[in-house]
C-alpha cells in the first residue's frame, strides 16, 4: 500500500511539474485555486459567452454606483477557462463600467502569463462573459430608470 501512495505522490508530482511548465507559474498556482470562483451573493448583473468548444463561462457582477464592488465567475470548461474566468472576475473588481470594455481577451490571457494556443480562446470567452454582464447591468438600469 505504502508503494501505490508513493506512485501515486510521485506520479501527482510529475503531472503538477509538467503542468507548471506549460502554463507557467501564475496560471498553475490559479488553476489549483482559482479565486473568485462562484457567484458573489449580492450579484446583481451577469453575462455568459459559449465557445466553438461548447464550454460557456459566466461572469457575476456586483456593481453599485458604477463600479463594480463584487465579481465572481462560473464555468462548465476546462482548466484555461477556469483561470480565465478567474482572472476577468479579478480584472473588473474596483472598475468602472466604462472601463470594462477595455478588458480584453489579450489582457486576459498576458495576465495570466500566456495560454497554449489551443487554449486562447478561453481568455476570449471569459472577456467576452464580462463584456455581457456590464451589458446586462445597462439592460437592468435602463428598465428601471424607464420604470420610475
Ligand atoms: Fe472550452 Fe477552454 S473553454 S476549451
Amino acid at each position: 500500500m505504502a508503494d501505490l501512495d508513493t506512485f501515486l505522490d510521485e506520479l501527482q508530482s510529475t503531472l503538477n511539474e509538467q503542468t507548471k511548465t506549460a502554463y507557467g507559474e501564475e496560471a498553475f498556482d490559479r488553476w489549483r485555486n482559482p479565486p473568485h470562483r462562484g457567484r458573489p451573493s449580492a450579484a446583481n448583473c451577469q453575462g455568459s459567452s459559449t465557445g466553438n468548444c461548447g464550454d460557456t463561462i459566466t461572469i457575476f457582477l456586483q456593481i453599485e454606483d458604477d463600479t463594480v464592488r463584487d465579481a465572481g465567475f462560473h464555468t462548465d470548461g476546462c482548466g484555461s477557462s477556469q483561470i480565465s474566468g478567474s482572472m476577468a472576475a479579478e480584472l473588473a473588481l474596483g472598475k468602472r463600467c466604462e472601463d470594462l470594455p477595455a478588458i480584453t481577451g489579450e489582457i486576459v490571457r498576458d495576465r495570466l502569463g500566456g495560454l497554449l494556443k489551443d487554449d486562447e480562446h478561453c481568455a476570449w470567452l471569459a472577456a467576452n462573459a464580462l463584456h455581457d454582464a456590464v451589458g446586462d447591468y445597462y439592460k437592468r438600469t435602463l428598465h428601471h430608470t424607464e420604470q420610475a
